[in-house]
Protein backbone atom coordinates (compact mmCIF):
# COMPACT_ATOMS: atom_id res chain seq x y z
CA UNK A 1 0.00 0.00 0.00
CA UNK A 2 1.05 3.20 -1.16
CA UNK A 3 0.58 5.69 1.96
CA UNK A 4 0.00 9.27 1.73
CA UNK A 5 3.19 11.10 3.64
CA UNK A 6 0.66 13.99 5.18
CA UNK A 7 -3.03 12.93 6.45
CA UNK A 8 -4.83 15.48 7.52
CA UNK A 9 -8.33 14.60 10.13
CA UNK A 10 -11.39 16.59 10.75
CA UNK A 11 -12.69 14.78 14.06
CA UNK A 12 -16.06 15.12 13.62
CA UNK A 13 -19.18 13.18 15.37
CA UNK A 14 -18.52 13.28 18.69
CA UNK A 15 -21.96 14.67 20.03
CA UNK A 16 -23.93 12.34 17.71
CA UNK A 17 -21.69 9.23 18.57
CA UNK A 18 -22.88 9.75 22.39
CA UNK A 19 -26.40 10.74 21.67
CA UNK A 20 -26.93 7.67 19.74
CA UNK A 21 -25.65 5.67 22.64
CA UNK A 22 -27.84 7.66 25.18
CA UNK A 23 -25.15 9.54 26.83
CA UNK A 24 -23.68 13.16 27.17
CA UNK A 25 -21.53 14.98 24.20
CA UNK A 26 -18.62 14.86 26.55
CA UNK A 27 -18.57 11.42 26.81
CA UNK A 28 -18.16 10.92 23.10
CA UNK A 29 -14.91 13.93 23.38
CA UNK A 30 -13.69 11.85 26.12
CA UNK A 31 -14.01 8.61 23.48
CA UNK A 32 -13.14 10.58 20.86
CA UNK A 33 -9.89 11.43 22.10
CA UNK A 34 -8.63 7.46 22.96
CA UNK A 35 -9.29 7.67 19.52
CA UNK A 36 -6.92 10.43 18.69
CA UNK A 37 -4.14 7.46 20.91
CA UNK A 38 -5.19 4.83 18.06
CA UNK A 39 -4.77 6.79 15.27
CA UNK A 40 -1.46 8.34 15.68
CA UNK A 41 -0.53 4.81 16.97
CA UNK A 42 -2.18 3.46 13.34
CA UNK A 43 -0.21 6.12 11.36
CA UNK A 44 2.55 5.95 12.66
CA UNK A 45 2.46 1.81 12.20
CA UNK A 46 1.65 2.92 8.22
CA UNK A 47 4.61 4.81 7.77
CA UNK A 48 2.54 7.69 7.29
CA UNK A 49 4.87 10.69 8.16
CA UNK A 50 2.83 13.78 8.90
CA UNK A 51 -0.51 13.11 10.74
CA UNK A 52 -2.55 16.61 11.59
CA UNK A 53 -5.91 17.03 13.61
CA UNK A 54 -8.00 19.01 14.03
CA UNK A 55 -8.69 19.28 17.79
CA UNK A 56 -10.52 23.01 18.72
CA UNK A 57 -11.36 25.38 16.11
CA UNK A 58 -11.78 28.71 16.55
CA UNK A 59 -15.15 28.66 16.12
CA UNK A 60 -15.80 25.88 19.03
CA UNK A 61 -15.39 29.01 21.29
CA UNK A 62 -19.38 29.52 20.88
CA UNK A 63 -20.17 25.95 22.41
CA UNK A 64 -21.87 26.01 25.63
CA UNK A 65 -19.13 26.82 27.89
CA UNK A 66 -19.12 23.79 30.33
CA UNK A 67 -18.46 21.75 26.91
CA UNK A 68 -15.92 24.21 25.97
CA UNK A 69 -14.42 23.41 29.79
CA UNK A 70 -15.01 19.65 29.32
CA UNK A 71 -12.88 19.72 26.16
CA UNK A 72 -10.14 22.43 27.67
CA UNK A 73 -10.00 19.76 30.41
CA UNK A 74 -9.52 16.54 27.69
CA UNK A 75 -6.93 19.06 25.86
CA UNK A 76 -4.69 19.06 29.44
CA UNK A 77 -5.26 15.40 29.82
CA UNK A 78 -4.42 14.58 26.82
CA UNK A 79 -1.11 16.76 26.17
CA UNK A 80 0.17 15.40 29.35
CA UNK A 81 -0.21 11.94 28.02
CA UNK A 82 1.21 12.78 24.66
CA UNK A 83 4.50 14.06 26.70
CA UNK A 84 5.25 11.10 27.38
CA UNK A 85 3.92 9.05 24.54
CA UNK A 86 5.66 11.25 22.09
CA UNK A 87 8.95 9.96 23.77
CA UNK A 88 7.76 6.08 23.75
CA UNK A 89 7.14 6.49 20.06
CA UNK A 90 9.85 8.90 18.86
CA UNK A 91 6.97 11.01 17.73
CA UNK A 92 7.62 15.61 17.21
CA UNK A 93 4.35 16.95 18.01
CA UNK A 94 4.13 20.95 17.34
CA UNK A 95 0.70 23.00 18.01
CA UNK A 96 -0.74 24.85 15.10
CA UNK A 97 -3.49 27.51 15.61
CA UNK A 98 -3.47 30.91 17.93
CA UNK A 99 -2.30 29.51 21.17
CA UNK A 100 -1.91 32.64 22.84
CA UNK A 101 -5.56 32.90 23.75
CA UNK A 102 -5.58 29.53 25.79
CA UNK A 103 -5.02 29.26 29.14
CA UNK A 104 -1.73 30.17 30.79
CA UNK A 105 -1.21 26.54 32.28
CA UNK A 106 -2.44 24.54 28.91
CA UNK A 107 0.31 26.74 27.16
CA UNK A 108 2.85 26.00 29.31
CA UNK A 109 1.95 22.42 28.82
CA UNK A 110 2.14 22.56 24.91
CA UNK A 111 5.37 24.13 25.04
CA UNK A 112 6.79 21.43 27.51
CA UNK A 113 5.56 18.98 25.02
CA UNK A 114 6.83 20.90 21.30
CA UNK A 115 10.33 21.18 23.59
CA UNK A 116 10.25 17.41 24.83
CA UNK A 117 9.48 16.27 21.10
CA UNK A 118 11.41 18.52 18.90
CA UNK A 119 14.23 16.15 18.55
CA UNK A 120 12.10 13.07 17.74
CA UNK A 121 12.12 11.83 14.34
CA UNK A 122 9.38 9.44 13.88
CA UNK A 123 5.69 10.54 13.35
CA UNK A 124 5.40 14.52 12.87
CA UNK A 125 1.87 14.94 14.52
CA UNK A 126 0.35 18.40 14.68
CA UNK A 127 -2.75 19.30 16.74
CA UNK A 128 -4.73 21.70 16.39
CA UNK A 129 -6.40 24.18 18.92
CA UNK A 130 -7.88 27.03 18.37
CA UNK A 131 -6.90 26.83 14.76
CA UNK A 132 -9.06 28.38 11.82
CA UNK A 133 -7.25 28.53 8.74
CA UNK A 134 -8.65 32.50 7.90
CA UNK A 135 -7.55 33.32 11.33
CA UNK A 136 -3.77 31.93 10.17
CA UNK A 137 -3.88 33.57 7.34
CA UNK A 138 -4.95 37.46 8.88
CA UNK A 139 -2.20 36.81 11.42
CA UNK A 140 0.37 35.91 8.91
CA UNK A 141 -0.78 38.44 6.79
CA UNK A 142 -0.39 41.59 9.34
CA UNK A 143 3.44 39.70 10.34
CA UNK A 144 4.33 40.14 6.37
CA UNK A 145 2.99 43.91 6.26
CA UNK A 146 4.36 45.08 9.64
CA UNK A 147 7.77 43.61 8.24
CA UNK A 148 7.06 45.02 4.97
CA UNK A 149 5.98 48.69 6.78
CA UNK A 150 9.36 48.58 8.28
CA UNK A 151 11.29 48.36 5.18
CA UNK A 152 12.54 45.31 5.94
CA UNK A 153 10.59 42.89 2.69
CA UNK A 154 9.27 44.55 -0.61
CA UNK A 155 5.83 43.86 -1.74
CA UNK A 156 7.74 42.11 -4.86
CA UNK A 157 9.13 39.75 -2.55
CA UNK A 158 5.75 38.31 -1.34
CA UNK A 159 5.38 34.48 -3.23
CA UNK A 160 3.35 31.51 -2.28
CA UNK A 161 6.86 29.67 -0.45
CA UNK A 162 7.47 33.06 2.10
CA UNK A 163 3.38 33.01 2.54
CA UNK A 164 3.69 30.11 3.43
CA UNK A 165 6.62 30.52 6.01
CA UNK A 166 4.70 32.69 7.56
CA UNK A 167 1.91 30.14 8.43
CA UNK A 168 1.34 27.99 11.71
CA UNK A 169 2.48 24.90 9.33
CA UNK A 170 5.70 26.66 8.05
CA UNK A 171 8.03 23.84 7.30
CA UNK A 172 5.00 20.74 7.34
CA UNK A 173 4.40 19.98 3.82
CA UNK A 174 0.60 20.10 2.30
CA UNK A 175 -1.60 17.06 2.90
CA UNK A 176 -2.03 14.67 0.20
CA UNK A 177 -5.06 13.19 1.83
CA UNK A 178 -8.02 14.47 4.03
CA UNK A 179 -10.14 12.76 6.04
CA UNK A 180 -13.53 14.01 7.55
CA UNK A 181 -15.63 11.62 9.86
CA UNK A 182 -19.45 11.35 10.59
CA UNK A 183 -21.02 12.61 7.20
CA UNK A 184 -20.45 15.97 6.80
CA UNK A 185 -18.44 17.06 3.48
CA UNK A 186 -17.23 20.34 4.06
CA UNK A 187 -14.21 22.31 5.20
CA UNK A 188 -15.34 23.98 7.62
CA UNK A 189 -11.88 26.49 8.10
CA UNK A 190 -9.44 24.10 7.92
CA UNK A 191 -6.05 24.02 6.30
CA UNK A 192 -7.61 25.90 3.23
CA UNK A 193 -4.16 27.30 1.92
CA UNK A 194 -2.62 23.75 2.44
CA UNK A 195 -5.21 21.87 0.92
CA UNK A 196 -5.00 23.08 -2.42
CA UNK A 197 -4.45 19.82 -4.36
CA UNK A 198 -5.58 17.64 -1.17
CA UNK A 199 -7.86 14.59 -1.62
CA UNK A 200 -10.70 14.63 0.02
CA UNK A 201 -12.17 11.68 1.48
CA UNK A 202 -15.71 11.41 3.73
CA UNK A 203 -17.00 8.60 5.94
CA UNK A 204 -19.99 8.22 7.65
CA UNK A 205 -17.93 6.75 10.65
CA UNK A 206 -18.24 9.14 13.75
CA UNK A 207 -15.19 9.49 15.07
CA UNK A 208 -15.28 7.61 18.58
CA UNK A 209 -15.96 4.34 16.22
CA UNK A 210 -12.87 5.45 13.92
CA UNK A 211 -10.40 2.57 13.60
CA UNK A 212 -6.90 1.93 11.77
CA UNK A 213 -8.60 -0.53 9.57
CA UNK A 214 -10.97 2.33 8.67
CA UNK A 215 -7.74 4.84 8.19
CA UNK A 216 -6.63 2.08 5.74
CA UNK A 217 -10.24 2.26 4.01
CA UNK A 218 -9.28 6.00 3.07
CA UNK A 219 -5.65 5.19 1.88
CA UNK A 220 -6.86 2.14 -0.41
CA UNK A 221 -9.42 5.17 -1.64
CA UNK A 222 -6.81 7.38 -1.91
CA UNK A 223 -4.50 5.54 -3.67
CA UNK A 224 -7.24 4.75 -6.81
CA UNK A 225 -7.45 8.71 -7.13
CA UNK A 226 -5.38 9.73 -10.43
CA UNK A 227 -3.98 13.09 -8.19
CA UNK A 228 -3.49 16.03 -10.43
CA UNK A 229 -1.31 19.32 -8.65
CA UNK A 230 -3.06 21.98 -11.14
CA UNK A 231 -5.33 22.05 -14.58
CA UNK A 232 -8.17 21.20 -13.09
C1 LIG B 1 -16.48 17.22 16.72
O1 LIG B 1 -17.47 16.53 17.36
C2 LIG B 1 -15.24 17.26 17.45
C3 LIG B 1 -14.71 18.33 18.11
C4 LIG B 1 -15.41 19.49 18.62
C5 LIG B 1 -13.27 18.39 18.31
C6 LIG B 1 -12.58 17.06 18.43
C7 LIG B 1 -12.21 16.79 19.82
C8 LIG B 1 -11.83 15.58 20.27
C9 LIG B 1 -11.66 14.38 19.41
C10 LIG B 1 -11.56 15.36 21.71
C11 LIG B 1 -10.42 16.12 22.25
C12 LIG B 1 -9.21 16.03 21.43
C13 LIG B 1 -7.99 15.92 21.93
C14 LIG B 1 -6.78 15.95 21.06
C15 LIG B 1 -7.79 15.78 23.38
P1 LIG B 1 -18.84 17.29 17.52
O2 LIG B 1 -19.00 17.66 18.95
O3 LIG B 1 -18.92 18.43 16.57
O4 LIG B 1 -19.84 16.17 17.11
P2 LIG B 1 -21.29 16.40 16.52
O5 LIG B 1 -21.11 17.05 15.17
O6 LIG B 1 -21.82 15.02 16.44
O7 LIG B 1 -22.03 17.26 17.48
Amino acid sequence: MNVPNHVAIIMDGNGRWAASKGMPRNYGHAKGSNTVELITQAASDLGIKYLTIYAFSTENWSRPADEVDALMKLMREYIKRCIRKAAKNNMKVRIIGNTSKLAPDIQELIAELETSSAGYTGLNFQIAINYGSRDEMIRAVRRIAEKSADGLLKPEEIDEELFASYLDTKEIPDPDLMIRTSGEQRLSNYLLWQMAYTELYFTDVPWPAFTKEELVKAIEVYNGRNRRFGNI
